[in-house]
């Protein structure tokens, strides 16, 4: 992303907020972060925690930066504050410390106030003057509220404005998700030559597609699912030293995320490079669904929405579903938002506009048969309708044992 982005991203959100400052502060909580690390990335540009960023209603930015000890910088490296020249191109008007001096590894929620004393006048200050503070509601706020007990009466919500702005893609984001989606689709192949294997194992399979990742310089957008036989039945079952049975299905469901942007894309193979008849049947009523799902999204209409079952993309799955008795098989909804997070920011009651990316996901899991099936595939909403961003990755029963047969001559 270009640097001029992120100030054109702040400038965007301060028009939408009356009298408040935006703040922002992701930190560390033992070994995870806390606070939201790409909302932080999505107006700022970085991703380092501990830091903080204060959008005030004049547009003008602060960054504030945590004052380690030099033999910190000796321990990770100077990349863990970002240059005075790179929070310079990134727009920042100026660029404080945070507070006192931190002597631990890194900021987190339980440093005393001295560490963020800076920041904490300056919103005194600011409270002072009448305004008040946004930000996304997070266990690093009730600290603050601890630190400083006036913060409670000033503090307002802006988490509807983030998502307005967060699930509109641009063009390029949309170039970040495709690239993340290309990635995951070559993933794809690399878990269906691994399926194939003389003895294939789920943790195998697991290391195949991660590894590919890695080469093509991404991450993982969530912890990867490789779920054969009965374990397919499980939605998040994580990969164990477990041998995929011959006669089995197993569902693959993994994402790159490539520049920060993630792909989520689930398919479900025949280990034996054939479906059976059974597998087939159910395989194509929820490849029906997804076709049906795909076909009714655009914007206006709604990822769930009760009030509203025939503008619901979820009501019209479960729809499709009960006509084959399947219904209590669909366990789960048919999509979410994508973006930064792989379950991204956004109200699911809220209809879908140009420019959100989703997932649409039918699936079914019978335990008593050994069979889940999920097909999974990321979608561009556009005028009148939703562009598919993983379509190179096949999916139809003919196109899938094609692939199969194809990488057996491997
Ligand atoms: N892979 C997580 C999901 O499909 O939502
Ligand atoms: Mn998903
Ligand atoms: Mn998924």
């Amino acid at each position: 992303m270009e640097n001029h982005v992120y100030a054109e991203r702040r400038r965007v959100l301060v028009e939408r907020l009356q009298h408040s400052v935006a703040l922002f502060a992701p930190v560390d909580v033992g070994n995870s972060p806390c606070g939201d690390v790409n909302t932080f990335f999505y107006f700022t540009g970085l991703r380092q925690l501990g830091l903080a960023c204060c959008i005030m209603p004049d547009g003008t930015s602060i960054l504030y930066v945590p004052r380690y000890r030099s033999e910190r910088l000796r321990w990770e490296g100077d990349s863990i504050i970002p240059s005075l020249e790179v929070a310079q191109k990134l727009g920042f008007d100026s660029v404080v410390f945070l507070g006192e001096e931190c002597t631990r590894f890194s900021v987190s929620l339980f440093d005393p106030a001295a560490i963020w004393s800076n920041l904490l006048g300056d919103l005194k200050d600011w409270f002072e003057k009448g305004l008040s503070v946004g930000w996304c509601k997070h266990p690093l706020g009730l600290r603050f509220e601890l630190l400083l007990p006036e913060l409670h009466a000033h503090v307002v919500s802006i988490d509807s404005e983030i998502a307005h702005l967060r699930r509109r893609k641009t063009k390029v984001e949309v170039g970040h998700l495709t690239r993340a989606c290309d990635i995951t689709a070559l993933a794809h192949e690399a878990a269906i030559y691994s399926i194939l294997d003389k003895s294939p194992n789920e943790l195998t399979v697991r290391a195949a597609v991660e590894y590919l990742f890695t080469e093509h310089g991404a991450a993982l957008a969530f912890p990867s699912v490789v779920a054969s036989g009965v374990n397919a039945t499980v939605l998040h079952h994580k990969p164990a030293n477990i041998a995929i049975e011959k006669n089995d299905l197993v569902v693959v469901d993994v994402g790159a995320k490539f520049e920060g942007y993630c792909a989520d894309i689930s398919r479900t193979y025949p280990v034996s490079g054939k479906f059976s008849d059974r597998q087939r049947y159910l395989y194509e009523i929820v490849l029906s669904v997804q076709e049906a799902v795909a076909e009714a999204a655009c914007p206006g209409m709604f990822l769930r929405n009760p009030e509203e079952p025939e503008k619901s993309l979820h009501h019209i799955a479960c729809a499709i579903f009960k006509e084959h008795n399947l219904d209590a098989y669909f366990i789960h909804g048919i999509g979410h938002y994508l973006g930064l997070d792989v379950h991204d920011i956004g109200s699911y009651s809220e209809p879908l506009v140009e420019g959100d990316v989703i997932t649409i996901e039918p699936g079914v899991y019978i335990p008593e048969e050994n069979i889940g099936i999920r097909i999974e595939d990321d979608f561009w909403i556009v005028s009148g309708g939703a562009v598919c961003l993983s379509d190179s990755l096949p999916r139809s029963v003919e196109d899938v044992e094609r692939l199969c047969a194809e990488i057996k001559t491997i």
